[in-house]
């Protein structure tokens, strides 16, 4: 098939990029002339395992395309993805201005019959405004052109987004027209070589709901765990060991309970707030929704509490090295990253950061930690001990998993570890003399 991505952000340049691997001729498309320059010659924004040699040999076989231009590329187009952002609103909202930019664009210049798929993260009543808008833009030209809206949510998740793509748990389809959703059917079908089964076909409406109702279920697991970690806490319990009890029975699962420093990313948190934001818009007050968040909240700033407890209020003459700063191993994204607010947190109270990351340092001293000072970045683990109080783990990298223990005592100040991923053998560290601090585990 011809298609059409609009958006060469993370959605849209994973997506349009694996189409095209499975045959497809697929035309990116982003209004950054500059990217998309840099597109055509291989460079990539992001930084995404596997995902770069996998655009150079698209490129190569002339099976992905870039253009800056949207209306040349929609004739013959049997498929128009959207993945352009949807940032969060000032009230929490979903802002759908790039969304809608892009149907008006589309009812501008379409002049064969077209199905256009909302692939960004929209509230619950985007396609129908799509619709509308594109409705509106054929009237204006005074053209009957037939199109459908359809909506095909991501579940793309960062650092393995080729292998959720090309092996999907599920692809979840909205569809109000059984044709449209033929032709979904057909681009999905190379994508599941045993059983369409996991292609699920469903209302609109329905498919777009599905994709934040998936989020927020994650979200809640979260939540909910790192509240059971600071009871277990409390009482003298191994939030680890419970973790495991809970997750061998299988209508509990062990994923995504894992506590830690709070979950981050570009996802779950403005998906969890725009969920709020659409249940408040239609009369209902959602409790349960809001107390994720209020958890996550309290949950990020749970490490720099302990080391304010041991070190005392005033962090000056302290300095603190930090491991990892990227919201989750496998990405350079900081958005919403924990890290942003622990630092912050001791910085505030005089500290001195020494910080590590495999990937996400350039983001970190450029936009997320600019415009803080006292951080020092080194270019290896081991660099960031020398002269430190305690080391403060805080994204799971592979790389920390395990370390030289014997060298980390060696060169900390007092031998330290606050842990905020609970990566490491409680036994192991106090048998070398090396306190130990995670969380929802008593000292
Ligand atoms: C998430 C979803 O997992 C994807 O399915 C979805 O497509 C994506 O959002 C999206 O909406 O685009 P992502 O944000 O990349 O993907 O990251 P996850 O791997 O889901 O992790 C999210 C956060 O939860 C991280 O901060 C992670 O550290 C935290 N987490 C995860 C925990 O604290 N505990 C866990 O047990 C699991």
């Amino acid at each position: 098939m011809n298609l059409t991505v609009i958006g060469t952000g993370y959605v849209g340049l994973v997506s349009g990029t694996c189409f095209a691997e499975m045959g497809n001729t697929v035309t990116c498309i982003d209004v950054d002339k500059n990217k998309i320059e840099n597109l055509k010659k291989g460079i990539i924004p992001i930084y995404e395992p596997g995902l770069e040699p996998m655009v150079k040999r698209n490129i190569e076989n002339k099976t992905l395309l870039f253009s800056d231009v949207l209306k040349d590329n929609l004739e013959n187009c049997d498929v128009a993805f959207i993945a352009v952002g949807t940032p969060m609103g000032e009230d929490g909202s979903a802002d759908l201005k790039y969304v809608l930019q892009v149907a008006k664009e589309i009812g501008e210049n379409m002049t064969t019959p077209l199905i256009v798929v909302d692939k960004s993260t929209v509230p619950v009543g985007t396609a129908d405004k799509v619709k509308e808008t594109i409705a509106s833009e054929l009237e204006k030209r005074g053209l009957e052109i037939e199109y459908h809206v359809v909506s095909n949510p991501e579940f793309l998740k960062e650092g393995d987004a080729i292998n959720d793509f090309m092996k999907p748990d599920r692809v979840v389809v909205g569809a109000d027209d059984d044709s449209a959703a033929d032709t979904m059917r057909r681009l999905y079908s190379p994508f599941f070589r045993s059983s369409m089964d996991r292609l699920i076909t469903m209302d609109v409406k329905s498919a777009e709901m599905t994709k934040y109702v998936a989020n927020a279920m994650l979200a809640t697991k979260i939540s909910f765990m790192n509240e059971i970690a600071n009871i277990c806490e409390l009482v003298g319990a191994d939030v680890n060991k419970v973790r495991i009890g809970i997750g061998s029975d299988s209508r509990i699962g062990y994923s995504f309970i894992y506590p830690g420093s709070g979950y981050g990313g570009s996802c779950f948190p403005k998906d969890v707030k725009a969920l709020k934001k659409t249940a408040e818009q239609n009369g209902y007050t959602p409790k349960l929704i809001t107390a994720v968040e209020d958890v996550n909240d309290i949950q990020k700033l749970v490490i720099a509490k302990k080391v304010i407890s041991k070190y005392g209020e005033d962090l000056s003459n302290h300095t603190f090295a930090i491991w990892g700063l990227s919201f989750k191993p496998g990405t350079d994204d900081m958005r919403e990253a924990p890290a942003i607010y622990i630092i912050k947190e001791l910085v505030k109270r005089g500290a001195k950061i020494n910080a590590y990351d495999p990937k996400a340092m350039d983001e970190a001293k450029h936009f997320y930690l600019k415009d803080v000072d006292g951080i020092t970045y080194f270019n290896s683990k081991y660099e960031t001990l020398a002269k430190s109080n305690a080391m403060i783990l805080l994204t799971e990298w592979k790389e920390f998993r395990a370390p030289d223990f014997h060298e980390i005592k060696k060169q900390l100040k007092e031998p330290t570890i606050f842990d905020g991923r609970n990566q490491y053998n409680e036994t192991l560290l106090n048998e070398l003399g090396i306190e130990y601090h995670q969380i929802g585990k008593k000292r």
